[in-house]
C-alpha cells in the first residue's frame, strides 16, 4: 500500500483520471481537464499551466472559480499571452529551473531569503487576491521540465482561502507524471497537425498556422455558447470540443490537391479555375473518409460543409439550414469573419465596423442567423483571440 494516499480513495482517483487523461487528443482540451482535475483533488479556486516553449515558460491555460462567478460569460482570461524566464526571480521560473515542487502558504508573505518574488500584476488587473500556492514542475521520464503547474487559493469548507496540505504536495506530483506523459502525446498529435497545414500552406499561403489557430479559436467558443443555449450534456460539449478544434483546423485542407496556378493565380479565377478550386471541400472531405474514429468523421464533415450557405446557395452540396452540420456552419462563419478582418496578400483588412455590419446582413443568408447572435454576444472574447494569435508580419 502506497503511504503517499490517504487510503485506496485517493489513488483509485488518480488512476481514474489517468485513464480519462489518455482519451484527451487536443492539447488545449487536455490542460483544461489537467488543470480541472488537479483543483479538485486540492480543493483549490484557481489556477494556470505553463508550457516551455523556446527556453520561457508560456502562459497555455488558466482556471478561476472566483473571476467565473463574477462574470460566468467571460471567457477572454484563457486567450491571454505572455511568457516569462525560466529564472529564479519568479516562482514559476524558480520552479522550472530547480525541477522541484514549492508549496507557499502565503505569497505575501516570502521569506526575505528566497530569490523569487510574487508578481502581483494578474491580480491587480482581476482584481483577485492570491494567497496560498503550490507549484509543480511536469517532467518528463527524459527528466526533462516541458513546464509548471500552479494551482491558488486552497479553500476550507466555507471556501475560505487555506494553505496546501503536505499530503497534496506528494500525490500531486505524481498526479503530475501522467498530466506530463499526457500533455507529450497531445503535444505530438498538435505538430503533426500544424505539419499538415502547414503542408496546405506551402500551396495555398492564405491558410496560415495563425488562421486556422483563429478559426479553430472561434468555433470552439461559439460551439460553447450554442451547446449551452441547446441544453447539451457537460460531458458531450468537453468530447465534442476536444474533436472539434483539431477538425476545424484542417477545414481547408483540401486544397492540397488543387494545383499552383490556380491557388497562386494573382488575378480572378476564370469560371472554371474556380470550379476546380471548389473541389477544395470534397477533396478535404475524401483525406478523412472511412470514418475510423471520432476525429476523422468530424473532420470529413467540416471540409465537406464549410462553405455551405444557410440559404442553400453555397457549395459542394447546396444544403440547406439546419441540414447543413453544426460545425460546418460555425466554421463558415469564424473562416469568413477571420478571412475578412485580416489582411492578405490581394487585399486589405476589412474595418471592424464593416466585418460587423456584414455579419448581420448575412445572418439568415449565407449564416445561421442563431450563430450570428452567438458570436456577437461573445465578441470580446474572439478579440482576445485574435490578439492571442497575430498574423506574423
Ligand atoms: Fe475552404
Ligand atoms: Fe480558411
Amino acid at each position: 500500500m502506497n503511504t503517499l494516499f490517504n487510503g485506496d480513495d485517493k489513488l483509485s482517483q488518480l488512476l481514474k483520471i489517468n485513464d480519462e487523461l489518455n482519451h484527451i487528443k487536443d492539447i488545449d482540451s487536455l490542460l483544461d481537464a489537467i488543470l480541472y482535475k488537479t483543483r479538485r483533488l486540492t480543493n483549490a479556486d484557481a489556477g494556470s499551466i505553463f508550457l516551455v516553449e523556446k527556453k520561457a515558460l508560456n502562459f497555455s491555460y488558466v482556471q478561476n472559480d472566483t473571476l467565473r462567478q463574477r462574470d460566468p460569460l467571460n471567457n477572454k482570461q484563457i486567450y491571454s499571452s505572455f511568457s516569462i524566464p525560466v529564472d529564479e526571480k519568479s516562482i514559476a521560473g524558480y520552479v522550472a529551473l530547480k525541477g522541484k515542487s514549492l508549496k507557499i502558504d502565503n505569497v505575501h508573505k516570502l521569506d526575505n531569503t528566497v530569490p523569487y518574488s510574487f508578481n502581483r500584476s494578474f491580480d491587480e488587473i482581476a482584481g483577485y487576491t492570491t494567497q496560498s500556492m503550490m507549484t509543480i514542475p511536469l517532467i518528463t521520464t527524459r527528466s526533462q521540465v516541458i513546464g509548471v503547474m500552479q494551482i491558488i487559493n486552497a479553500r476550507d469548507d466555507l471556501g475560505k482561502p487555506i494553505p496546501f496540505k503536505e499530503s497534496d504536495e506528494s500525490y500531486l506530483n505524481f498526479f503530475a507524471g501522467s498530466a506530463t506523459a499526457a500533455i507529450e502525446k497531445a503535444k505530438m498529435t498538435r505538430e503533426m497537425i500544424l505539419r499538415m497545414i502547414k503542408m496546405a500552406e506551402l500551396r495555398d499561403p492564405k491558410e496560415t498556422g495563425a488562421h486556422v489557430n483563429r478559426v479553430a479559436s472561434y468555433s470552439i467558443e461559439i460551439f460553447q455558447k450554442w451547446a449551452e443555449k441547446n441544453e447539451l450534456q457537460y460531458k458531450d460539449i468537453k468530447n465534442y470540443k476536444d474533436i472539434l478544434r483539431i477538425s476545424a483546423m484542417l477545414h481547408d485542407v483540401g486544397k492540397v490537391a488543387i494545383s499552383d496556378v490556380i491557388l497562386k493565380k494573382p488575378a480572378k479565377l476564370s469560371d472554371e479555375e474556380f470550379r476546380i478550386m471548389k473541389t477544395h471541400a470534397y477533396q478535404g472531405a475524401k483525406l478523412f473518409a472511412g470514418n475510423v474514429s471520432d476525429l476523422d468523421a468530424l473532420s470529413y464533415e467540416i471540409a465537406y460543409s464549410h462553405h455551405e450557405r444557410w440559404d442553400g446557395r453555397g457549395y459542394p452540396r447546396r444544403l440547406i439550414g439546419e441540414n447543413i452540420p453544426i460545425a460546418g456552419r460555425i466554421v463558415a462563419l469564424a473562416d469568413v469573419y477571420d478571412a475578412l478582418i485580416s489582411a492578405r496578400v490581394y487585399k486589405p483588412a476589412w474595418k471592424e465596423t464593416e466585418v460587423i455590419g456584414m455579419l448581420k446582413q448575412e445572418a439568415g443568408h449565407h449564416f445561421d442567423p442563431e450563430l450570428v447572435g452567438i458570436f456577437l454576444s461573445i465578441y470580446d472574447v474572439i478579440k482576445a483571440i485574435r490578439n492571442k494569435f497575430p498574423d506574423k508580419e
